[in-house]
């Protein structure tokens, strides 16, 4: 999938969609909710050296759903309480909210002098990535990183995720005046060492090879097909808004983030006479988290017609395994950044 395609094709399903990410994003509001000290720590340092007239933000990635206004109406709130708690008079906001298509945090925005942004945020956006990495070949029956995977093609991933969060880095450096702030989250991993982790996307593969099994679906378009997606460490994080420069790093944070809609590991390990019905039930709410976030791009490469019957077997595989219904705990890194330099 090349450049163009991942920025038509990436979209997360749309709210009249069956699945739509609108009702399947539990998991990214716990998100928005775990990091507003973070955001709130930050505005405040920034309103120590810049008290704007008007306050610009930018919320990058928001897609569309009951989390979109969110992580800026918490920005606007910890606004009015700082200038309550410090007499001061409440700016006036310009806010952005921007998702694709054809509004490509890849690039710089045109909508914007530069220098001007006081604030930006972008919650679970940052790891997915502008295409898929060249050199995957190899990646045979997989369509993520996964244990099997020989090390070129973890290689290829994390050189991805160097261009295109080095490039994130120095385009937002243009736009976010010095001493402004910047938040991020991503889902990230914990082994600094890539082939030790399970990423959670082996029951979609193991799910589209059981189609391939039944002669509904080419094991070369299972082998061509991978994810633009990646999971850094912190390490790799820190490296890279190191090597890029811009920014200071004031904060840099590994979590875990439940959905409240998937039963936690904790409750199943005390109820474990579950009826396999219920393991049902919630292989469905994770196989439809799943599915909001990565039909499109299965489809523009499937075809539409499979993905009921994938996502069947998909919440099939996660009830057959239920000591790992991967969306119970999710690995999310924070980095809370500040743009180098004096405030104007
Ligand atoms: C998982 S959703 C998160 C949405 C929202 N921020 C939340 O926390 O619920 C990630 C969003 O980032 C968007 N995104 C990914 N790459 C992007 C890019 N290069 N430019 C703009 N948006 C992008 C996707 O289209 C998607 O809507």
């Amino acid at each position: 999938m090349s450049k163009i395609d991942v920025e038509m094709l990436l979209h997360m399903n749309a709210a009249d969609h069956e699945i739509s990410y609108a009702n399947n994003s539990s998991l990214q509001k716990q998100v928005i909710l775990k990091i507003r000290p973070i955001i709130e720590e930050s505005i405040t340092d920034a309103f120590k050296k810049i008290v704007p007239i008007c306050m610009k933000v930018a919320d990058l990635g928001c897609s569309s759903g009951p989390n979109t206004f969110m992580a800026i109406w918490h920005i606007i709130d910890i606004v009015h309480e700082i200038c309550q708690q410090e007499q001061l008079k409440l700016p006036e906001f310009e806010v952005l909210l921007n998702d694709l298509p054809e509004n490509d945090f890849n690039f710089v925005f045109k909508l914007f002098p530069t220098k001007s942004l006081h604030f930006v945020h972008s919650s679970y956006g940052i790891h997915w990535l502008s295409k898929v990495p060249v050199g995957l070949k190899e990646n045979k029956g997989n369509i993520y990183m996964a244990r099997s995977s020989p090390p070129s093609v973890f290689k290829a991933y994390a050189d991805q995720f160097q261009k295109d969060f080095t490039n994130f880095l120095s385009l937002r450096s243009e736009e976010i005046m010095p001493q402004g702030g910047m938040v991020l989250t991503c889902v990230g991993r914990k082994n600094p060492n890539p082939s030790k982790e399970d990423y959670g996307w082996e029951p979609l593969s193991k799910s589209l090879l059981d189609l391939v099994a039944e002669g509904v679906v080419k094991e070369a378009d299972v082998d061509s097909f991978n994810i633009p997606h990646y999971t850094p460490c912190k390490e790799e994080i820190a490296e890279i808004v190191k090597r890029e420069g811009s920014f200071d790093m004031k904060r840099l944070q590994v979590f875990k983030v439940n959905d409240s809609a998937v039963v936690s590991r904790e409750e199943q390990l005390h109820n474990q006479d579950l009826d396999f019905n219920v393991y049902l039930e919630m292989g469905k709410k994770t196989a439809n988290i799943m599915r909001a976030v990565s039909e499109p791009l299965l489809c523009s490469h499937f075809g539409d017609a499979i993905m009921d019957n994938l996502f069947t077997r998909l919440a099939t595989h996660f009830a057959d395994g239920h000591s790992n219904l991967k969306f119970d705990k999710v690995i999310t890194i924070v980095v809370s950044l500040t743009k180098k330099g004096n405030s104007l």
